[in-house]
């Protein structure tokens, strides 16, 4: 027997601001169907993450929200974890980048790099928001296109024309933040040294540790010369503290990597067996594997090995990319319904479904994923239901029946058990290359093997025959073996299957080498239904509820329906001016009307004194007849910038208050208010 191999796996770590979405689980599902195939295997295979939290973004989402930093990311991390709990998306540990261990691990690093000269600093001219006194990364400058002249267009590249610029070349600049214009201000950066790795990198990126694709893409950067990276931000930066530096903060992408480092330091901390050098030092004989999407291979593949190198550290065995999700053959869109949260599905399909699609999709390359939602019920319905768990609902009744649940001794066709045998080396070695596409069509080979074998012995019309019994039970006994197999080649995929295949099998958790055996003189428990079909109902509810989602948070009335003032009773306060800047005006509801398509919006016509404006405004649920509203008189926000929605342009927002659903009171002003008139 060979010594189990120590591996650390580790995905990408989502950021603590958003919600994890059917994209991101690519990435998830894949490697943690990867690391159960290891442990089913008995290798001692770990599995890391964290939320990435540190960040200008995550620093100015606390602040909109009114809360500390802190406390977003406390609240992120209990969805993220859920959500991933509930793909069965199993981690050994979910910590966060805003870490003890994390802040001890990059000051430690930094000042190893810096030690060994691979630091340097230098002044660095960048825009600086006057009002908020913060130096403006290029996605929070706004302008014009200096090539195009498309209005509104981010520092760094235009949507219209696809122009890349620096962001000093935008026209009529503005922080995305405040509003302010911007002015060109010095400050003293940091920067890693990235050309001193530049042969370690050419000889480590060709050493078998990257997919083809991934080498070559390389290869390019690599020949081009690479640059020193910008590692340190100015404060304000929700962060950590360069040592020795004050004012100056890691980039999030120098501590978030060593969030890895960080997470699995954390695990050592709570389990004897694991010890943080033998997986990190420069010695080690651990496996270390980073599964990551397209987007962040310069981060995995130059800066992360070479940050490692210069610090005394191993460097990964392995990074695993893979490409993007498409859904329906186009990139996930919240207007279609096909952006979906991992929650949305969650809440409408099980997630063993979305699993064995994507298991049945992925292989080794970086090509993009579909996920064809016709496709989806199909496969789901007919390989997992049609023949997985059919030859266990065909089988079991017989045996409990005919034989009080006892599988007997009897193999009916040792043809088809040694081929079960054969296949298995072949699985694994799919599994075991990231092929999850080949092990799905392989296992699914035998499936059709086991069910033709029952199509053909018809154990059903055996048993309307004198003195056949002992077949139909040598037949049904096999069948149960049959598919004992396959929910051992399955397992990686389906763990939930698994053990409520267990369950039934009245078997200990199955690991992979109990593929070599078969049960007999075995009782097995009451078959319980393992797996129902998908009804595609469930699928477009799911679409419909994403549309929805999208629909809400853009419905320009503020209760909207959707709860948002009761989980805020209070929010910060603001200055005067503020509120002095918000042109409240008495507006004249002249049309009011269904708008096609969307479950909660009316459309409104509102009368302004000198001009009309049309609004879109979520309180269908409470004005179900929207005629009734026409020829009165409500409060409107006049200059709220126009936001371009699904169903046309709306142009400022009406008054409302309430908790949402059928309780939303559009205001109004007393009698003898004019259209247009201004409120103060
Ligand atoms: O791209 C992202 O979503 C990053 N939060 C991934 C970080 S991976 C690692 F380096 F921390
Ligand atoms: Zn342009």
């Amino acid at each position: 027997m060979s010594e189990p191999r120590k591996i650390l796996v580790t995905s990408a770590l989502p950021y603590a601001n958003g919600s994890i979405h059917l994209g991101h689980m690519v990435e998830y599902i894949q490697t943690d169907m990867w690391v159960r195939f290891q442990k089913h295997r008995g290798n001692q295979c770990t599995y890391v993450c964290a939320d990435d939290a540190h960040g200008s973004a995550i620093m100015l989402r606390a602040e909109k929200e009114g809360i500390t930093p802190e406390q977003l990311i406390a609240n992120v991390q209990v969805e993220h974890s859920t959500d991933f709990a509930d793909f069965l998306v199993e981690f050994d540990n979910f910590h966060s980048t805003h870490s003890q261990e994390n802040r001890e691990l990059s000051s430690q690093i930094y000042l190893k790099l810096r030690d060994a000269g691979h630091i340097s600093q230098r002044s660095v001219t960048q825009y600086f928001d006057p009002d908020k006194q913060m130096f403006l990364a290029d996605r929070f400058i706004k302008g014009t296109c200096p090539k195009c002249a498309a209005e509104d267009q981010y520092g760094d590249n235009c949507e219209k024309c696809g122009a890349t610029y620096a962001p000093t070349e935008l026209k009529n600049p503005k922080s995305a933040i405040s509003g302010a214009t911007p002015v060109l201000r010095d400050s003293q950066h940091f920067f890693f040294k990235l050309p001193d790795f530049q042969d370690m990198l050419k000889a480590w990126t060709r050493s078998g540790t990257l997919q083809d694709a991934v080498a070559n893409k390389l290869a390019e950067w690599l020949d081009s010369g690479l640059q020193e990276w910008d590692i340190s931000r100015d404060a304000p930066y929700f962060g950590f503290e360069i040592p020795g530096e004050p004012g100056k903060y890691f980039y999030v992408w120098l501590d978030a990597p060593i969030g890895y480092m960080a997470s699995f330091k954390n695990l050592c901390a709570r389990r004897p067996e694991l010890d943080f050098d033998a997986y990190w030092s420069k010695d080690s004989t651990a496996e270390l594997y980073h599964f990551i999407g397209k987007d962040i291979i310069n981060f995995h593949a130059l800066f992360w090995p070479a940050m490692l190198e210069g610090a005394g550290y191993r460097k990964p065995t392995a990074v695993n990319v893979h490409g993007y999700l498409t859904v329906n053959g186009q990139k996930m869109s919240k207007s279609r319904g096909t952006f979906v949260k991992a929650r949305t599905y969650l809440d409408h399909l099980s997630p063993e479904y979305l699993r064995y699609y994507y298991a049945s999709k992925l292989g080794r390359g970086v090509d993009d994923m579909d996920l064809n939602l016709d496709d989806f019920v199909q496969k789901v319905n007919s390989d997992l239901v049609g023949k997985v768990v059919n030859i266990a609902s065909r089988c079991a009744g017989f045996i409990h029946k005919g034989n009080a649940g006892v599988l007997v001794a009897e193999n009916a066709a040792p043809e088809l058990t040694d081929a079960f045998l054969a296949a298995a080396p072949s699985i694994a070695e799919a599994y075991e290359a990231r092929d999850f596409a080949r092990a799905m069509r392989e296992i699914m080979a035998l499936a059709d093997r086991a069910n033709a074998f029952i199509a053909d012995k018809a154990p059903w019309a055996l048993a309307k025959q004198e003195g056949k019994q002992d077949e139909v039970q040598a037949v049904c006994a096999l069948g149960v073996n049959l598919f004992r197999q396959l929910v051992i080649f399955l397992k990686p995929v389906l763990p939930k299957l698994a053990a409520d295949a267990e369950a039934f099998l009245n078997v200990a958790p199955l690991t992979w080498d109990d593929h070599k055996t078969l049960l007999a003189n075995h009782t097995l428990n009451p078959f319980q239904a393992l797996m129902s079909r998908i009804d595609p109902v469930k699928v477009q509810a799911m679409v419909d509820a994403s549309r929805e989602d999208l629909e809400a948070s853009q419905a320009p009335a503020a209760p909207a329906g959707n709860g948002e003032l009761s989980k805020d009773p209070l929010s910060p306060e603001i200055e005067f001016d503020a509120f002095a800047a918000v042109d409240l005006r008495v507006a004249l509801i002249v049309k009011a009307e269904h708008v096609e398509g969307a479950d909660k919006l009316l459309r409104l016509t509102l009368d302004i004194g000198d001009q009309q404006r049309n609004v879109f405004s979520g309180i269908k649920s409470a004005y179900p007849n929207p005629a009734e509203l026409e020829g009165r008189l409500t409060m409107m926000i006049a200059n709220l910038k126009p936001r371009k929605m699904r169903f046309g342009m709306s142009e400022g927002m009406v008054m409302a208050a309430g908790p949402g659903g059928e309780e939303i009171y559009l205001l109004s002003p007393d009698s003898g208010a004019k259209p247009g008139q201004r409120i103060k």
